[in-house]
C-alpha cells in the first residue's frame, strides 16, 4: 500500500545542490546509476512503531528488508566510498544492530556512539528523555557503523579533529605541527530538537520524531574527508543530511516517502538557498 502511494507521489526537487526525492527508496534507488555515491549518512526507521505519519514503523520482514535495500544500495556506491549507518539497540533486542550489519556485503570499518545529550546554553542538562519506569533506564545513545567496502579505506583523521582550545592552539602547533586532536569513537552531540528554545521550535514545525543533530551529520562526513563527491540519504526525514552537504558544498541527493516531511525537508533547503539568516534556524 505504502510502495503504490509512493509511486504515484513521486516528485523529484532540485534545490542548490541537493536533488530530493518524494518516493520510496527501494523504487528510486533502482533508477540511480551504479558506482555513483562517495558517503551515505542515513538513519532508517528501527521497527518499533514510531509515529513517522505515512510509513508505518512495524514490519515483519523488516530485518530481510535492511539487509536486501542496504546490499542494493552497496552498488551505488563508488569502490572507495564510505556508508554511515545510524541505528539504536533496544531494550527487548539489543543485538538486533550487528544481526544487521554482520549481514551486509560491506565491512564495519569504524563503530561510533553518539551520545545524545539535552545541552542548553553550552552545559549538560541530561542525556535522554525523562524515564517514567520503574525497572529501566531510558537509552541515551545509538550506533553509527561505519561500512566500507574492505574495511580499510581511507580516512580524513583532520578534517574529522577536534580542535584545541584557542589558548593552547598557537602552542601545541610549534609543538606538534598541527592544532586539533584525532577524533574518538564516542560522540557527544546534543539534540537540536530539545531544549535549544527558537532552534528547537523552528525543527519541530516538521514534526518529525527522529530528527538528526547537523553536528552528527557533519562529522560523519568529515571523517570520510570527501570534498567533490555526491552524498546520500535514502531516508532524509526533515532533510538533515542534504542541509549538511550543502552547508560542506557538497552535491546531495535525498529520499523520503512522506509528503509532509519531504516538504518540510524542502522548506529548510530552500532557507538556506535563499540565504534567509543564513539559516532560518540559526
Ligand atoms: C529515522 S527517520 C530519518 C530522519 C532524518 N535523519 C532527519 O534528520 O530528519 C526515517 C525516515 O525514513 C522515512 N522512510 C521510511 N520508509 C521509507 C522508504 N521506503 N523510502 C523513503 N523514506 C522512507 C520515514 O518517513 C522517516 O522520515
Amino acid at each position: 500500500m505504502v510502495g503504490l502511494i509512493a509511486a504515484l507521489v513521486m516528485i523529484r526537487e532540485q534545490i542548490g545542490k541537493a536533488t530530493l526525492y518524494c518516493g520510496d527508496s527501494n523504487e528510486v534507488m533502482e533508477n540511480l546509476p551504479n558506482d555513483f555515491f562517495s558517503v551515505i549518512v542515513s538513519s532508517p526507521p528501527y521497527n518499533i512503531g514510531r509515529n513517522y505519519g505515512l510509513y508505518e514503523d512495524k514490519k515483519n520482514n523488516y530485518l530481510d528488508w535492511q539487509i536486501s535495500f542496504w546490499n542494493k544500495v552497496s552498488y551505488k556506491m563508488k569502490d572507495e566510498g564510505h556508508i554511515f549507518l545510524n541505528i539504536q539497540p533496544s531494550r527487548q533486542k539489543p543485538l538486533w544492530c550487528y544481526e544487521l550489519v554482520s549481514k551486509l556485503d560491506w565491512k564495519i570499518q569504524n563503530t561510533f556512539i553518539w551520545n545524545k545529550r539535552i545541552e542548553i546554553d553550552g552545559y549538560v542538562r541530561g542525556q535522554g528523555t525523562t524515564s517514567q519506569s520503574k525497572k529501566y533506564i531510558c537509552n541515551g545513545w545509538e550506533y553509527v557503523f561505519h561500512l566500507t567496502k574492505k574495511g580499510k579505506t581511507e580516512i580524513s583523521q583532520k578534517d574529522s579533529g577536534v580542535g584545541y582550545h584557542p589558548k593552547w592552539a598557537e602552542e601545541n602547533a610549534k609543538r606538534f605541527g598541527k592544532t586539533w586532536r584525532p577524533t574518538v569513537n564516542a560522540w557527544h552531540i546534543p539534540y537540536e530538537t530539545i531544549g535549544h528554545g527558537s532552534i528547537s521550535k523552528d525543527l519541530m514545525k516538521g514534526e518529525h520524531p527522529a530528527i538528526f543533530p547537523r553536528k552528527l551529520v557533519e562529522k560523519c562526513i568529515k571523517v570520510s574527508g570527501c570534498k567533490k563527491g555526491i552524498v546520500l540519504d535514502p531516508f532524509l526525514g526533515t532533510g538533515t543530511t542534504s542541509l549538511v552537504a550543502e552547508e560542506l558544498g557538497l552535491n546531495s541527493i535525498g529520499i523520503e516517502i512522506d509528503p509532509d516531511y519531504f516538504n518540510f525537508a524542502c522548506t529548510r533547503l530552500e532557507a538556506l538557498q535563499n540565504n534567509m539568516q543564513g539559516d532560518m534556524f540559526d
